[in-house]
């Protein structure tokens, strides 16, 4: 059973990168988390490129996609919405098809008492149009300032939630696997 978790933020402190690395340090064999490193090094999504010569990058990002039996996505809030990183790395994504019928689970941390509510409905809305299993079950982390310490969730209600949301997918990708016939 191998998550792999996506990172809209590029910042070497991000609140969301420490969700992913929080999820790393919950996950216990027979299960797997995998974080793709850096979705800042992808190119910008030109059709002509992917048409033509697919970047090794994105060949990469999109096997990892196939390899995984879910996805944990975590997005920042900027204006209301994701990230331009992240958008980019879905729009990658789209020609693969590998994201269609995967289980994805959603995350968002921000300073904000809103706790990045807009961008999570936004990946959410883009990841349904490309055919992903988006689970009801998410994570929102408000005032995040106050939640983490060296890289990683402290605060015990967040650790939690995100038990809970991890448990959540690893049964909707234990389901699709049964669905696919596939052995998890
Ligand atoms: C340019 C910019 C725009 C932002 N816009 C929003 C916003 O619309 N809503 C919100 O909740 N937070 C907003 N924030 C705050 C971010 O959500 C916050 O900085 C968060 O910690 C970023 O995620 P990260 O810690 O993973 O890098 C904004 C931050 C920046 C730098």
């Amino acid at each position: 059973m191998r998550i792999l978790g996506l990172c809209g933020s590029l910042r070497s402190g991000s609140f969301n990168a420490s969700v992913l690395r929080t999820a790393t340090d919950l996950t216990v064999a027979p299960r797997e988390f995998v974080v793709w490193p850096d979705l800042g090094r992808l190119p910008f999504f030109d059709a002509d490129v992917e048409a033509t010569a697919l970047p090794g990058i994105v060949a990469d990002l999109r096997a990892a996609v196939g390899a995984a039996d879910g996805v944990l996505v975590v997005t920042p809030e900027y204006a209301h919405g994701t990230s331009g990183v992240l958008k980019n790395a879905l729009e990658w994504m789209v020609g693969g098809g590998e994201i269609a019928g995967k289980p994805v689970a959603l995350a968002s941390a921000s300073t904000a008492i809103t706790g990045g509510d807009s961008a999570r409905a936004w990946v959410s809305q883009t990841l349904t149009v490309m055919s992903a299993r988006v689970i009801p079950q998410d994570l929102r982390v408000p005032q995040a300032a106050r939640k983490f310490a060296d890289g990683r969730i402290t605060d015990e209600p967040t650790l939690t939630a995100l038990r809970e949301l991890l448990d959540a997918l690893a049964e909707a990708a234990a389901e699709a696997n049964e669905t696919n016939g596939t052995f998890a």
